[in-house]
């Protein structure tokens, strides 16, 4: 299959899309009809701060960090229902996938979509503010309803976040995957290659996973300094395993 088949994005349907039904409506304009694209692959997932951190790894230490992961983890729309929280993350597939999506989806800002790209998906957002104790409004946040990756380079780490291999049909794998040979255990943190009671096995022999994410597991393994963190591998296993609340 020719590259540009093969370019792929990640689109997040965000709580707030989710709280206001308009996922129906994010879709039929995300459908192959209006993009020539085509689903790869579609996990609807409670997100884990660990996840959330990862993927907004980028914003880490900005001012707005702290509500970014609060509202992406669904705990701004849902403070007291967890079974609420989720966010629908989907892989689109095709020539041009990532520009092409960024365009529907529009400006950051919902006000600047309304006022630069009418009609695109983020002007249906809004701006929330955020008040103090007393009821003082001390800033603003976005709920912008979706996330797509901005470029192709961010599409590749951000897929290889939300989705092992086996999530995506393998003809429409855009990026190198192998057979692991070892177990591959997590817990509070921590990675280990023999079963330890409390731990979580991530891979196992014989499991596809992306290739360089046996990279870092191996070079974390060998105490060597890897590409990317561990948590940047575990996430996607832990996806809707455990009833993280915090
Ligand atoms: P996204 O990653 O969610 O698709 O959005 P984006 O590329 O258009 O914008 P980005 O700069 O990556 O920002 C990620 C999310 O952080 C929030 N944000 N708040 N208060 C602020 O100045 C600010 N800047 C960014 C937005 O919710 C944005 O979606
Ligand atoms: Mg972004």
């Amino acid at each position: 299959m020719p590259k540009e088949e093969l370019e792929q994005t990640l689109v997040l349907i965000k709580p707030d899309a989710l709280k206001n039904s308009l996922t129906g409506y994010i879709l039929s304009q995300l459908s192959e009809f209006h993009t020539g694209l085509r689903f790869a692959g579609a996990k609807i997932v409670h997100v884990s701060r660990m996840l959330a951190d990862e993927h907004y790894a980028e914003h880490r230490g900005k001012v707005f960090f702290p509500g970014l992961i609060e509202f992406i983890m669904g705990k701004l729309q849902y403070p007291d229902e967890p079974q609420k929280r989720r966010v629908i993350a989907l892989v689109y597939q095709g020539p041009g996938a990532v520009q092409k999506i960024r365009d529907l989806v529009g400006p950051t800002n919902p006000h600047d979509a309304r006022e630069k790209k009418p009609g695109s998906i983020r002007s249906l957002g809004t701006i929330v503010p955020i008040k103090d104790d007393n009821g003082k409004e001390v800033g603003s946040r976005m709920e912008n309803l979706i996330h797509a990756s901005a470029n192709t380079a961010d599409a590749e780490r951000e897929i290889k976040l939300w989705f092992q291999p086996a999530d995506i049909p393998p003809f429409m794998h855009a990026y190198p995957v192998e057979a692991s040979g070892d177990h591959y255990y997590f817990r509070e943190g921590r990675l280990s290659t023999s079963f330890e009671p409390g731990s979580i096995c991530l891979i196992a022999p014989g499991n596809l996973a992306w290739t360089s994410d046996m990279e870092v597991l191996r070079a974390l393994a060998a105490g060597k300094p890897a590409a990317y963190s561990l948590g940047a591998v575990a996430a996607k296993y832990l996806i809707n395993v455990s009833k993280e609340q915090d």
